[in-house]
């Protein structure tokens, strides 16, 4: 399948995945596709350790890294440190937070420790690390370096060029891709509202049309990746009728056999209708979508607090979560019931466990059954029309 991204980046499906995982990022390369690794929660260091795997089990097939550097944030280009911030969480907050795991049978006394401790994520959201990390991904034939939530910071396109890495960019309106396109990303993701994670509101199926023709209009010919409720290869089919390039994918590999996701999560996932997500900013402050539970139904309540701006929520809601899901690993009830994570309208169509060859291979075969549905219509319409 010849393509200008199966090109660019020799790969054989233009079928793109983002994960936190490293099994995940380096099977979807090994079986044609691209494995793109989110770095948001490493330190460098442990940066290292993954790309070096992921290195090791890709069989020289291409990967990307993904880093979230938003265009603000509390503690970005300001000096305030690391107690400051934490100190900025309001105590009701927090409390907050506490009473939704106390409702449910869990003790939080040992919260406030994890809250100061862990602040790898503050730090990369700040852009903090984001040199120490570029510097680990530069022994690494990293192909393709990817920003979420704004343009890409100049250390990044620097880096990336001088490296002669691909530069790619989420975006969730037509103004941001014509932004990110005038920046000079190589890769716009169009992710729709009904992707997993950090989304706009807009719909795939409107959005992906919507940014393949304004950037036609502009003249800017950026090559569009459709994100957002796609799961198998026939929606990967339509969005490239549509004008994208391929697909970038994030939920659908959470309920793969290598997926990170805990099998409390993992379970409630495969039983999970499009119905049971919410697009909320509970988690880290910025509209998210993720897994209805009674964790997310709290922060949706009348009374709830307002949530912070990033990266001050996450401090509430992390070490929170963290405990709900190791006490939910256990078989805590109420912690079952508060687990939640990052994922999309499509965990719909995900109801199975599958390993994440078997998704690529599935993705493949209803792409091609689309096609041959379409041709199918259109020899139809010939047909008739001769007759
Ligand atoms: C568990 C999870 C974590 C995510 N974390 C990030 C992230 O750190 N950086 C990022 O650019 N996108 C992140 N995303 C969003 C994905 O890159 C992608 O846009 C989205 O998953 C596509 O929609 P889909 O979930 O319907 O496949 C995350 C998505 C999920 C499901």
């Amino acid at each position: 399948m010849k393509h200008s991204l199966t090109e660019t980046f020799d790969i054989e499906f233009p079928l793109f995945a983002f994960s936190h995982c490293r099994d995940v990022v380096a099977a979807v390369s090994r079986n044609g596709g691209f494995g793109v690794l989110g770095a948001v929660e490493l330190t460098p260091e442990e940066l290292r350790v993954e790309l070096d795997w992921i290195a090791a089990h890709t069989n020289g097939r291409p990967f990307g890294l993904d880093l979230i550097v938003p265009n603000a944030a509390i503690g970005k280009d300001e000096s305030i440190s690391d107690a400051d911030l934490v100190n900025m969480v309001p105590d009701g907050h927090i409390e907050f937070a506490d009473s939704i795991l106390e409702s449910q049978g869990i003790d939080t006394s040992d919260l406030v420790a994890d809250r100061n401790y862990d602040l790898t994520f503050t730090h990369n959201i700040q852009g903090q690390k984001t040199n120490a990390m570029l510097e680990v991904a530069a022994e690494y034939s990293v192909a393709l370096l990817v920003n979420a939530l704004g343009v890409p910071p100049p250390n990044m396109f620097e880096f990336a060029r001088a490296h002669g890495i691909k530069v790619g960019a989420l975006v969730g309106t037509v103004n941001h891709a014509l932004n990110q396109a005038r920046a000079g990303v190589d890769v716009l993701i169009a992710a729709g509202g009904e992707a997993g994670g950090h989304c706009g509101a807009v719909s795939t199926m409107v959005l992906v049309p919507e940014v393949c023709r304004a950037l036609k209009q502009h003249n800017l010919s950026v090559p569009v990746l459709a994100a957002g409720g796609i799961a198998t290869g026939e929606q990967m089919a339509a969005a490239m009728t549509m004008g994208a390039e391929g697909a970038w994918c994030g939920s659908v590999w959470l309920t793969t056999v290598e997926a990170e996701t805990t099998p409390t999560v993992k379970r409630k996932m495969i039983e999970a209708t499009a119905s049971d997500t919410v697009r909320a900013k509970s988690r880290t402050g910025k509209p998210s979508r993720q897994l209805r539970s009674a964790w997310t139904d709290a922060w949706e309540s009348t009374g709830a607090p307002e949530p912070l701006p990033m990266p001050l929520q996450s401090l509430v809601s992390e070490p929170a979560l963290r405990k709900v899901d190791k006490l939910a690993e256990g078989g805590h009830g109420g912690a079952e019931a508060l687990a939640t994570y990052w994922v999309g309208q499509a965990v719909g169509l995900m109801n199975a466990e599958q390993s994440v060859a078997d998704v690529m291979l599935g993705f493949k075969t209803d792409f091609i059954e689309a096609h041959g549905r379409i041709s199918a219509f259109i020899e139809g319409v010939d047909d008739a029309a001769s007759e």
